[in-house]
């Protein structure tokens, strides 16, 4: 038979199955190929141990506080911000995280006279200093502040999470204003103000802020200490 009389069909069948089987060569071949790889990285990942070793241990740092008028010597670690120095490791609660990034004020506690955010500093940059939280702020056990006795009696709180804050931030801002310090709406800072005006209270404590609210109250606070009336 002369391939004139070959069926097309049978040609294209004589044509295509060494091309087939070629292909189907290939790709075992290229299957093995990309398989060697995993293979060997299953191999590696068997002779790993299961457990990865224990982080090295973080050297710890000693800090000398006097906190609310006793002597505290912690070994902290040096990242340890004050504020948690103060919650975790001198156990005094009382000062309150809400952000963690001074922006709320809840963390606020006066160092050397000064208040501050206790969750932007750090524990060791205080060494030798003498901090104030709102534990400390009652002359003793059993009698409140004026500031904090003002709270009450203004209803200046509703949750309460914010007040240790608010009620140190308000003690720093009433020894301010004695002092003379003037503040950004002080219309000539050259003089303390006649008076603790709403707006010296409410610029003044700005940095604390209040999610319930409670705002008109506890500017009525500080007036009332302030004049006297608390
Ligand atoms: S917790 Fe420090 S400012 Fe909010
Ligand atoms: S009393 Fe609730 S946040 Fe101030």
């Amino acid at each position: 038979m002369s391939p004139a009389d070959t069926h097309p069909h049978d040609a294209s069948d004589t044509a295509q199955k060494p091309s087939r089987r070629r292909f189907l060569q290939s790709a075992a071949a290229a299957a093995a190929v990309s398989a060697a790889p995993l293979a060997h990285a299953q191999q590696q990942a068997a002779a790993t141990p299961a457990v990865a070793p224990p982080p090295a241990a973080v050297p710890m740092m000693p800090v000398k506080l006097t906190i609310n008028g006793h002597p505290y010597e912690l070994q902290v670690e040096a990242r340890t911000t004050l504020l948690d120095a103060l919650r975790e490791y001198a156990n005094l609660t009382g000062t309150k995280k809400g952000c963690d990034r001074g922006q709320c004020g809840a963390c606020t506690v006066i160092v050397s006279g000064r208040r501050i955010n206790s969750c932007l500093t750090l524990a060791v940059m205080h060494d030798g200093e003498s901090v104030t939280t709102v534990e400390g702020l009652a002359p003793d056990g059993d009698t409140l502040a004026p500031i904090q006795r003002a709270f009450i009696e203004k209803d200046a709180f509703q949750c309460g999470y914010c007040t240790p804050g608010q009620l140190c931030s308000a003690t720093a801002l009433l020894a301010e204003y004695r002092a003379g310090d003037a503040s950004a709406v002080t219309s000539d800072v050259r003089f303390r103000p006649a008076q603790l005006s709403d707006d010296e209270i409410r610029e003044r404590m700005s940095g604390n802020i209040c999610r319930c609210g409670a705002y008109p109250n506890i500017v009525a606070a500080v007036k009332a200490v302030a004049s006297g009336n608390a």
